[in-house]
């Protein structure tokens, strides 16, 4: 008997058909994967089970009894927990206060303070189940994107509750963390408590779903049982066609064009480690490592986002100082960053203003922005990263998470770039929109960009780099050419292990 039916949801913005009369229902104790490309409304079906969103038309039951209006407080009461895409910690509080927020126990007397002691103490053995390395007191605000993710998941456990939904929990987790998560989803579905898993990590959607569900345009596609759940029929599935290759092959020939080398960088997370380490025009050089090794601070460090702490750059051999990312851009070296929400975009402006601020000097006139080209710009780039959106003028808060992805690649493409480092460029992103990432990577290293990609996803490290470098502790713990390449060899390196002893 399900506990929980959505039947013939619909959810229309003006221009877009997010859900099209989808029916679903969930049955104790099983584990749903919900995949679909970029846009194809799956956190809008869980934001209207979680009661954030009301549906334009269809109806939702619990224990078999409909419920309308349903509101995030119906939900709560319907045991619903939810791991939302986008984060919702709070960063003035520390963490424990995070997973209590709004139920902290209360100390006894008159000014009711918040019994910070109880607060720790109920939260360890949360933060101990998903085998986190911090605190309960660590501010949030020094938290890494993993930690937070972690964070919003100890948060749903402490709930108690019968369906738990995890939009994307895995996108910025480390392959052990994600282990030990398939692990708790395992322990929660033994205790009867559902979970719907969204992830474009399809081999993840493979361990752990009992059934998989498939939306494409807002409608639902497919449905595949436990024994039919395979990559390929999930990829048909989801884009409606096979694709043959995920990853392009180098060219033969390397295109000549601006080194980038990086001498003895000292960052301030790692000041005793210095980094060295060059990027050839032409080559795309993958950049490994735990998270937490010190990639994201190279390369902000490189972007003139924080200090050097020591050592310095050089383009094509000549010694150059970046102090800020106006003096970066100048140069044409470019970071896509990690952290869209931080570092990447402005979410109540249009699509084709975030294409265009890094450069908007380009489009202006006077004091006055040319719409037009800002526009036509904006709208090739929409077209060739295939953003899914009404048009340009679409507020980028309104894409979904992949879409607002591709809003960050889109910005920092639409200029001339002779360097550029991409942090984690295919975060959250389908296998379709990956594929024409990658190869859009590949034509940029063609025409002579230094491209320095780090990325979390071992699979992508090897299929789309030329070589890699390894980091482990805030330092290259080695570099590897493409005949050994192996995800044997990018872990032991990761973890600090020497390639042949
Ligand atoms: N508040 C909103 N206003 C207008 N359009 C919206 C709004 N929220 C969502 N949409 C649109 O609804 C569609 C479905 O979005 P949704 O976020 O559910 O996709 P998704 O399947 O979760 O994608 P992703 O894998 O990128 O996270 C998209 O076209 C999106 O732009
Ligand atoms: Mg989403």
């Amino acid at each position: 008997m399900p506990f929980l039916e959505l039947i013939e949801i619909a959810k229309r913005y003006p221009g877009v058909v997010a859900l099209d009369r989808v029916t679903l229902s969930v049955v104790p104790g099983e584990v749903i994967g919900l995949i679909g490309e970029n846009g194809a409304g799956k956190s809008t079906l869980m934001k209207v089970l979680g009661g954030v969103i009301e549906p334009s038309a269809g109806a939702i039951r619990v224990d078999g009894v409909e419920r309308k209006p349903f509101t995030v407080g119906d939900a709560m009461k319907a045991g619903i927990a939810f791991v939302h895409q986008e984060l919702n910690v709070f960063d003035n509080l520390d963490a424990a206060a995070n997973v209590f927020i709004g139920r902290e126990p209360l100390a006894g007397g008159f000014l009711k303070l918040i019994d910070r002691k109880k607060l720790h103490a109920a939260v360890r053995p949360l933060l101990d189940r998903l085998g986190v390395d911090f605190a309960p007191d660590t501010p949030v605000a020094e938290m890494s994107l993993a930690q937070r993710q972690l964070l919003e998941i100890a948060k749903a456990l402490s709930l108690n509750a019968r369906l738990v939904i995890m939009d994307e929990p895995t996108s910025s987790l480390t392959l052990s963390e994600t282990d030990r998560l398939m692990r708790v989803i395992d322990g929660l579905k033994k205790e009867g408590v559902s979970v719907v898993f969204i992830s474009h990590r399809l081999n993840e959607v493979e361990t752990c779903a009992d059934r998989v569900v498939v939306l494409r345009d807002g409608r639902m596609v497919g449905e595949l049982d436990r024994a039919a759940i395979t990559h390929d029929a999930m990829i048909r599935f989801m884009i409606g066609r096979e694709l043959k290759a995920l990853y392009i092959p180098p060219a033969h020939e390397r295109a000549n064009g601006t080194t980038l080398e990086i001498e003895g960088v000292r960052t301030s997370a790692y000041p005793d480690e210095a980094v060295s380490l060059k990027v050839r025009g032409g080559e795309i050089l993958g950049l490994a490592g735990l998270v937490g090794s010190g990639r994201t601070e190279l390369a902000r460090a490189v972007f003139g986002v924080d200090p050097l702490r020591g050592g310095g750059l050089k383009l094509n051999g000549e010694p150059i100082e970046i102090r800020a990312p106006r003096e970066a851009i100048g140069r044409g070296v470019y970071l896509v960053p990690e952290d869209r929400k931080r570092a990447g975009l402005l979410l109540d402006s249009s699509i084709a203003r975030n294409v265009s601020l890094p450069d908007l000097r380009a489009y202006a006139r006077g004091l006055l922005v040319r719409n037009q080209a800002e526009f036509d710009n904006a709208d090739r780039q929409r077209k060739r990263l295939n953003i899914k959106a009404p048009s340009v003028k679409a507020e980028v808060g309104t894409l979904s998470g992949g879409n607002q992805q591709k809003v960050v690649l889109a910005k920092w493409l639409s200029m001339r770039p002779k360097v550029i480092i991409f942090d984690e460029p295919t975060r959250g992103v389908d296998v379709g929109a990956k594929h024409e990432i990658y190869e859009i990577m590949r034509a940029l290293a063609n025409s002579g960009v230094a491209i320095l990609m780090i990325s979390s996803d071992m699979e992508e490290v090897i299929g789309v780099s030329d070589r890699i470098a390894v980091m482990h502790e805030g330092r290259i713990s080695g570099f590897l050419d493409r005949g050994d390449f192996s995800e044997h060899n990018v872990m032991r390196l990761a973890v600090g292990v020497r390639p042949n002893s």
